[in-house]
């Protein structure tokens, strides 16, 4: 199904069908589904085969619709990965206030001295490089890539990658792990949400205990001269939003172009990570990082320590099946447990 027959087919979704693909998006069991929104567990059974029906998930559905579950997540994590994260994020806390998936159906948002930080590569110690969190997996490799490119001089790395790859855990972790203090500018998610770079300097200003100035550029200078003195590291969360489709800043958002510019700058001891899907374009001196997705043995990994058992050729298939991505990976893990306690054969 293309991306727009697959927004008309939501669009044309009845509010019940849609309560109830909000809930099986947030990984509830049909049980807990019945009993939230007061129907019987057949009907939720019976709305999860029509909603597959309409989004053009036809074939093969059985009894209870089990087989197109998870080509219904796969649909989601392909076209809309936000609605699984913000389902699975607001799981239980979004109770009475307006449905994710009806406030979201309409819109398709979519030369000084030069300095070189040393990132110091050493192997990371079990708790520095996350091998003991479970929410952070297979990524060793790409840790090591990242190192390498910042001890080579990068100052600015945009690690890009398709929707629900892992960019921004990656680089959330990265800066947790490799900088006392970090900066973040978080862009949005939807195009109508994007941050105003205003609003974002004279946040990170102010975290650094630096007074904001009157005009934009006096507080870039100032932000300039505390990462001249100082390595911290910064985020740049969600780029694409403010991205044109062919790689450069809408006109409205086009001063981020100057902070971009700042962060480049060879005299700064900061380090910088964007995440994007697309591909930035604006001439600035930014290095790629293609991020792969997560392996097999990062889903075994992460299953496992879910309690799924994963010593199954089944988890091969499911794997490619999604690409590795991991926000697939997370969300699998919610109808698995709750419909099958946790037996991936069933
Ligand atoms: N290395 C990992 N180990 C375990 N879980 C992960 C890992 N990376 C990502 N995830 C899970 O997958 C979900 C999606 O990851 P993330 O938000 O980082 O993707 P993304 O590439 O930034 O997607 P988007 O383009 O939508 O912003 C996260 O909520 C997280 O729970
Ligand atoms: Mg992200």
């Amino acid at each position: 199904m293309t991306k727009q027959g697959f927004e008309r087919a939501l669009q044309k979704l009845t509010p019940k069908r849609r309560e109830v693909l909000e809930h099986f998006l947030a990984g509830k069991s049909d049980e807990d589904i019945a009993q939230s929104l007061y129907i019987s567990k057949s009907t939720v059974r019976q709305h999860i085969r029509n909603i597959c029906q309409e989004l053009g998930l036809k074939n093969g559905c059985n009894d209870d619709g089990t087989s197109q579950r998870a080509n219904l997540i796969a649909l989601f994590a392909q076209y809309k990965p936000e609605f699984l994260q913000q389902a699975t994020l607001t799981e239980g806390e979004n109770k009475g206030s307006e449905s994710i998936l009806l406030s979201n159906t309409s819109t398709d948002n979519k030369q000084d001295a030069c300095v070189t930080t040393q990132i110091t590569e050493v192997p990371l110690n079990k708790e520095d490089s996350g091998e003991s969190d479970h929410n952070f997996v297979g990524r060793d490799d790409d840790i090591a890539s990242l190192d390498k490119l910042i001890n080579k001089g990068a100052k600015i790395i945009q690690i890009i990658a398709p929707g629900g790859t892992g960019k921004t855990r990656l680089a959330q972790k990265y800066l947790e792990i490799r900088f006392k203090t970090v900066l973040e500018f978080p862009i949005g998610k939807e195009r109508k949400d994007i941050a105003l770079i205003d609003n974002l300097l004279e946040f990170n200003l102010c975290k650094l205990g630096e007074e904001p100035g009157q005009e934009f550029m006096v507080s870039l200078q100032r932000l300039k001269q505390k990462l001249q003195t100082q390595e911290i590291g910064i985020s740049i969360d969600n780029l694409e939003t403010a991205l044109d489709g062919s790689g450069k800043f809408i006109e409205q958002h086009r001063s981020y172009v100057e902070l971009l510019r700042i962060l480049t700058d060879s005299s700064i001891k900061s380090i910088t990570l964007i995440t994007s899907r697309e591909r930035l374009c604006e001439g600035l001196d930014i290095t790629l990082y293609k991020l792969p997705s997560l392996n097999i043995e990062a889903w075994y990994e992460y299953w496992h320590h879910q309690e799924i058992n994963p010593d199954t050729p089944i988890l091969t298939e499911i794997h490619k099946a999604y690409g590795g991505n991991a926000l697939a990976m997370k969300v699998l893990c919610n109808p698995i447990l709750n419909d099958f306690n946790g037996d991936i054969i069933a």
